[in-house]
């Protein structure tokens, strides 16, 4: 009996580094890759909302600079969270990837890194506590950076 359970553990094994090679992820790790891609683009949809937050009067600074350091955290880190293979609808289903993030992935890194320059713009403007400069700042990253590929890369979904 021992060699025979010894080849399916062998076997099983064998599977799984098959399907990594042909980049079809297992069910499972497709949920959970939605799942942070979801959390994390909420995450980023709450920090910006700390900042406007701020710039209404409604919330401290303090709160505004540590949201514009984590966005500049969280856009650099949007790459890692498309892997191939995980096109489709995140887990509540308001909004899809579309396929053509892996199609011209190219053009999604530049959407990707616009937005990640224009968040490290706005760490600046926030970290100077001026309004004045916060308000271009923010309506620039939120307009071009995060609209800017979410206008191309994104499906909303209709129900
Ligand atoms: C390079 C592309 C890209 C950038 C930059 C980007 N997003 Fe997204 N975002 C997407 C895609 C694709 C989806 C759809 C997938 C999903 O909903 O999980 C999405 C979904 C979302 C959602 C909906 C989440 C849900 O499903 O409920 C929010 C909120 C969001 N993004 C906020 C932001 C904010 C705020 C920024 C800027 C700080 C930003 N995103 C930058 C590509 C991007």
């Amino acid at each position: 009996m021992v060699p025979l359970t010894k080849s399916l553990v062998v076997g099983a094994a064998l599977s799984i580094v098959l399907a990594a090679i042909n980049g079809a992820a297992p069910a499972q790790d497709k949920e959970t890759v939605l799942k942070n891609r979801q959390a994390t683009m909420k995450e980023q949809g709450s920090d910006l909302q700390n900042i406007k937050s701020y710039l209404d009067g409604k919330a401290e600074l303090e709160k505004a600079k540590s949201s514009a350091l984590n966005l500049t955290q969280t856009t650099k880190k949007i790459p890692e969270l498309f892997p191939p293979g995980t096109a489709g609808r995140s887990p509540d289903g308001d909004y899809e990837a579309k396929p053509e993030i892996w199609i011209d992935w190219n053009k999604f890194l530049d959407a990707q890194k616009t937005a990640a320059a224009k968040a490290d713009t706005l760490l600046v403007a926030v970290n100077s506590g001026d309004k004045t400069k916060i308000e271009p700042a923010f309506s620039d990253l939120g307009k071009n950076g995060c609209g800017g590929c979410h206008t191309t890369f994104r499906e909303k979904i209709e129900k």
